[in-house]
């Protein structure tokens, strides 16, 4: 009998992670796509517009609200209770704009969300992750996080300032890192996956429309760049901080 992979995405009501959930429950009846999503009733409509899609695989809709640890603890018991084990996890969940009202506030929030809680999700996660025979990390990152890409006055995107969303993403590479070399101790990959540059909501639905006009994808290209890397077709990247159609951003 084929084993099912057992996959969670996080903020997988929206943009990326919507499309990733489809793309990986479409490309096989052994894969099970956990949604993980703050909003029970957004991710409930994620969920019924992805099954009218008839993927080959299932889907499922999990409460899950990375920066609360209560949320996080009753997430990991209700994936051990349903499953017992984790193959494949992709920190998506990510934001670019913040409800904070002053600098430190927006700063703290922005890194708080998109890297310490993918860190504690992740270590939350390791006793079922433990389980699997192939444990795949996938962190999704930002070219904008590239210490080396912020000091390269020939980037196209050295000059966007966006301290807090370069500051958070960096640190999520140094997570991936630290994954990467720690837990290794039983078999588990980690990538720094960078989905590119893709129409959503992250800065806002002005921003995601003007992105659309320009024939910017909604995360379909990026979806297909982390299907691979859960198929094993870029295992030779696993540790790397790598980009949507293969190639590599600088640390
Ligand atoms: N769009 C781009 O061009 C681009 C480029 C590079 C990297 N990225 C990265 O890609 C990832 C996905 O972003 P996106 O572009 O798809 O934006 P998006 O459409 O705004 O999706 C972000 C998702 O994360 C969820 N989320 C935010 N905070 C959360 C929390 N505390 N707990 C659980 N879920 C949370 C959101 O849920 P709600 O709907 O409830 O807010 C939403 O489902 C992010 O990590 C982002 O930094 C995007």
């Amino acid at each position: 009998m084929v084993e099912r992979k057992i996959i969670l995405v996080t903020g997988a009501n929206a943009g990326i992670g919507f499309e990733t959930s489809y793309a990986l429950a479409a490309a096989s009846p052994t894969h099970h796509v956990i949604m993980g999503c703050r909003s029970l009733a957004k991710g409930q409509k994620a969920l019924t517009d992805l099954e009218a899609r008839k993927p080959a695989g299932t889907l499922s809709l999990l409460e899950l609200d990375i920066t609360n640890d209560t949320s996080i603890t009753s997430a990991v018991e209700k994936i051990m209770n349903d499953y017992g084990i984790l193959d494949v996890l992709i920190n998506n969940a990510g934001i670019g704009l913040t409800t904070a009202k002053d600098y430190r506030g927006s700063i703290l929030e922005t890194i708080n969300t998109n890297a310490v809680s993918a860190l504690i999700l992740t270590e939350a996660l390791l006793p079922l992750l433990k389980k699997s025979n192939d444990p795949r990390i996938i962190n999704v990152t930002s070219g904008l996080g590239s210490i080396a890409d912020r000091l390269d006055p020939s980037s196209d995107s050295c000059g966007l300032p966006y301290e807090a969303y370069r500051m958070s993403k960096a640190a999520l590479n140094m997570a991936t890192a630290c994954m990467h070399a720690k837990y290794q101790s039983f078999g588990a990959r980690a990538w720094a996956y960078c989905p590119g540059f893709v129409a959503t909501n992250l800065i806002g639905e002005e921003e995601r429309v003007r992105r659309e006009a320009l024939g910017v994808d909604g995360g379909e290209k990026s979806a297909k760049g982390i299907l691979e890397i859960v198929r094993g077709e870029r295992d030779h990247e696993a540790g790397l901080f790598v980009r949507r159609d293969g190639g590599r951003w600088e640390w």
